[in-house]
């Protein structure tokens, strides 16, 4: 298993080699111009809600790639009516094993809307179960006690959490949320995209490590393989 960070809350997981692009929000986004996305072939899509920032190049991808996406009921009807048809719908709470091991949709407190204004369903997050690994993607979200329900199911390898605090959780949060899932590996997204999430990040992996806590930050179109991370 290895995570792949194209930016914002963009980042691809390769398992089993099959690969799970999250949230593609990359032609958009000046801190990932050397990022084609026409490189980029997922089997599957995850979208975490219909923000901008989280759907931007969604169809150009579903469109070229042909893979499934992963999303909440709502996103999959209006994903429907863009012509993308091989889509997941799923909602709150609901498990599905998939060729890459199983996808659940657990509770992220945010809002959810499409670009045109249009009503988007849940925010979700998602947990992935592999033979190759665990993790769990938070998607924007405040901290929630219901993070707490995650470790008692799965044993997390990694957490790929939002830190640039104003419309998800920040630094200080998301080490309680990496504690609420038992999780001492975690990945930063959500920060220094825009000027109201920038964050010192030296801070942050220092506040981390003051909790026995790993923050990984990887650069944008670099690899890290899940397994050396623990290590
Ligand atoms: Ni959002
Ligand atoms: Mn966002």
């Amino acid at each position: 298993m290895n995570l792949t960070f194209y930016g914002h809350a963009c980042f691809s997981v390769e398992i089993k080699g099959l690969t799970l692009l999250f949230d593609p929000f990359i032609s958009p986004n000046p801190m990932a111009k050397g990022i084609d996305i026409e490189q980029i072939k997922p089997d599957y899509l995850l979208v975490s809600h219909g923000h901008a920032d989280h759907i931007a190049d969604l169809i150009p991808i579903a469109q070229s790639s042909g893979a499934t996406v992963i999303c909440a009921w709502e996103i999959h009807e209006w994903l429907q009516e863009q012509g993308i048809t091989n889509t997941l719908p799923m909602n709150t709470g609901g498990k599905k094993a998939c060729s890459f091991g199983t996808v659940k949709c657990v509770v992220a407190q945010h809002s959810s809307s499409l670009p045109d204004g249009r009503y988007a369903g849940n925010p979700l997050g998602f947990v992935i179960t592999s033979s190759e690994g665990n993790f769990y993607y938070s998607g924007d979200t405040a901290l929630t006690l219901d993070m707490q329900l995650i470790s008692q199911y799965t044993s997390l390898d990694m957490a790929i959490l939002p830190i640039g605090d104003q419309f998800t959780m920040g630094v200080e949060d998301a080490i309680l949320a990496a504690n609420f899932v038992n999780c001492k590996t975690i990945v930063g997204v959500h920060y220094n995209t825009f000027e109201p999430i920038e964050i010192d990040t030296l801070q942050a992996q220092e506040a981390f490590a003051a909790k026995g806590i790993k923050l990984w930050l990887p650069a944008i179109g670099t690899r890290l393989e899940i397994n050396d991370l623990k290590n």
